[in-house]
């Protein structure tokens, strides 16, 4: 996803630029560039590919060494990776970087047009550039121009602007897509996220819809979109800057998946009161959970299978109904909701426009919304009705890993409090799991931290693999799905996750000699149709990795080539430390194949787009 930086000080902006560039470039990107305001002139730099590609470019011309820019990395959506693709996109007056979608692209082409604009690129924004272009001809003034722009602009934006004229102030303005400001003795900035700017800045505006920056060296303004000045909301940043960075680990998926048994820790601890879920910190009436018939899950990727586990065990400890959604399909399908439904929209990032677009759809049928999301101040976060925050940090790796550990312990949490409130499970039971919960499941993930040099010699078997499968029933069925997500997003190996009693219903033809299939066995009462699932494979030459619960590797013949004991825990819990076995794996199967595991081909962190 498109990453914005701005700056303006006292400083060489170059450098600040690009620093701020790099700490984004875990959002995805494909091409980069920088505009400078040098003497009166805004130089514009772009290159497609990486940061070092734009650096080079950068060295080969002559030197920019203005105090005000901004830059951006592209993720394309209109149009190839390619350098007149990349943002800023400029014109006589102006130069624009934007993250998001502007969807009457086509529109406002056909106006300026016939008003004598041509176009160089194929992107949305350079249509917006020229819009703004226009209006500015007309005003003179930066800020009506973007006032009358965001009339007629229709889509997701973030943008930061530069004008002609107005050379030291840096311009912003978003809608539905994340932008962030600061100030301080250094200057002013803008950034697309926190990391950014950590380094120059402990506190941050998180800018509203509607809003509008203008930031110098020595001051910054808000208005809204009637030019009447406005306040935003001073917020401070309690992320160092180690938390946003390596850490000494070599990616930062593997640092992240260290820090699961903390952030299990800081997400649970604060809700659990006299032993019990209470939700009181997030302002959310526990009773309030009893009122609802059914509960729709909606989220995509990784969050859309912690709601998987969310599901298995609501249902089992509630009894209330689960449905899990993908949220680019709930969102199109116009979905049964009723009164008494509770949609919950799980998210680590709280940005991801289909889950935003569900949350919406949701709240215009009328129905209670709950977000479960890690970025504080996210849309997500601010647009539904209650929120419970998962305490991870800032997740950098592409592929999520923390944030689906805490997404899990709160969906827990949630269930317990549930079945309480619907008289399913008592007092002393629920205080036995929030108790086993606090106690066990941060040591047990510790103690599948430690398994990591085994993890890693079976990832050695799995590398060369082609195609992969993994199967598991119940809950492992839902860890299976995650695992296999894990796996093919950061290895390339082409995985799939099967229900163990369905591979025989076609998959199974698949199965052929020396074919890798990770069987899992946590949940006791399953186990036993699960190895027989397991012997099926292994008769037809499978490579079988056994992931096993420590209690039941005695219990059962499970026919296999490998085995991974997961550290002992109750049985109810045992997901939590199977799920880091499983994201270890799919790390190591990544880094020995030497690929970029915390930037994947293709991915992106935040998907603000549909
Ligand atoms: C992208 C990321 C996934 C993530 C999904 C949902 O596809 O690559 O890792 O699970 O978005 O993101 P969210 O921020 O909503 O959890």
């Amino acid at each position: 996803m498109c990453g914005i930086i701005g700056y303006t000080g006292s400083k060489k902006s170059v450098p600040i630029l690009i620093e701020g560039l790099r700490t984004l470039e875990y959002r995805g990107y494909d091409s980069a560039g920088v505009t400078v305001a040098e003497g009166g002139c805004l130089s514009t730099v772009k290159s497609k590919g990486r940061l070092t590609d734009l650096e080079g470019k950068l060295k080969r011309n002559a030197e920019l060494t203005g105090s005000c820019g901004i830059g951006h990395t592209r993720w394309a959506t209109h149009g190839e990776p390619s350098d007149t693709n990349s943002h800023p996109h400029t014109t006589d007056n102006l130069a624009l970087v934007h993250n998001g979608i502007i969807e009457n692209y086509a529109e406002i082409e056909e106006m300026l047009r016939g008003a004598g604009y041509a176009f160089v690129s194929e992107t949305d924004t350079e249509r917006a550039a020229k819009l703004l272009d226009m209006l500015f001809v007309k005003s003179g003034d930066p800020l009506d121009a973007i006032r009358r722009a965001t009339k007629v602009i229709r889509g997701s934006y973030a943008f930061g602007i530069i004008f002609k004229g107005y050379e030291d102030v840096i311009y912003a303005v978003r809608k539905d897509s994340p932008l962030i400001v600061a100030h301080n003795d250094e200057g002013g900035f803008i950034a697309s996220d926190i990391p950014a700017i950590l380094k120059h800045s402990t506190s941050y505006y998180r800018l509203d819809e509607g809003v509008i920056a203008k930031i110098s060296k020595s001051s910054l303004e808000f208005c809204d979109l009637s030019l009447t000045p406005v306040e935003q909301k001073l917020e401070t940043i309690d992320w160092n800057i180690e938390q946003a960075q390596k850490g000494g680990y070599p990616h930062f998926m593997i640092k992240e998946i260290h820090e699961e048994p903390e952030a299990i820790r800081k997400t649970l601890e604060p809700r659990i009161k006299d032993g019990l879920p209470h939700f009181g910190i997030d302002a959310l009436d526990g009773d309030l959970l009893s009122s609802f018939d059914s509960i729709h899950i909606v989220a995509c990727g990784t969050a859309m299978h912690a709601g998987l586990v969310g599901k298995a065990i609501i249902e089992k400890l509630a009894r209330v109904p689960v449905n899990v959604e993908i949220a680019s399909e709930f969102r199109y399908r116009d979905p049964i909701l009723r009164k008494n439904d509770l949609v919950i929209l799980l998210s680590q990032s709280g940005e991801t426009a289909d889950t935003l677009a569900a949350l919406r759809h949701s709240k215009a049928c009328g129905v209670y919304t709950l977000a479960i999301v890690n970025v504080i101040g996210s849309s997500v976060a601010r647009e539904a009705d209650s929120v419970l925050y998962t305490w991870a940090g800032p997740e950098i790796a592409v592929a999520s890993t923390k944030a689906y550990s805490v997404q899990c312990a709160l969906l827990y949490l949630l269930a317990i409090r549930m079945a309480l409130a619907n008289h399913k499970l008592d007092e002393a039971n629920a205080r036995h799991i929030c108790d086993m919960m606090l106690q066990k499941i941060p040591s047990a993930v510790e103690k599948a931290l430690t398994l990591s040099d085994k993890i890693y010699d079976v990832a050695t078997m799995l590398v060369a693999a082609e195609h992969l499968f993994y199967i598991g029933r119940d809950i492992d069925y839902a860890l299976s799905v995650e695992a296999s997500l894990k796996l093919k997003e950061i290895s390339y190996i082409h995985s799939e996750a099967y229900a163990a009693g369905e591979l025989k219903h076609g998959t199974i033809s698949l199965i052929t000699d020396g074919i890798p299939v990770v069987a899992l066995t946590t949940v006791s009462n399953v186990c036993e149709k699960t190895v027989s699932g397991i012997r099926e494979v292994k008769s037809r030459g499978a490579y079988v990795v056994s992931v096993c619960a420590e209690s039941l590797v005695g219990k059962y013949d499970i026919p296999c080539d490998e085995m991974l004991v997961i550290p002992d825990i109750d049985e109810i819990l045992a997901p939590f430390p199977a799920a880091t076995v499983m994201q270890l794996l799919a790390y190591h199967v990544s880094a020995l194949k030497g690929l970029d595991v915390d930037k994947p081909r293709n991915l992106a962190k935040s998907v603000t787009v549909e």
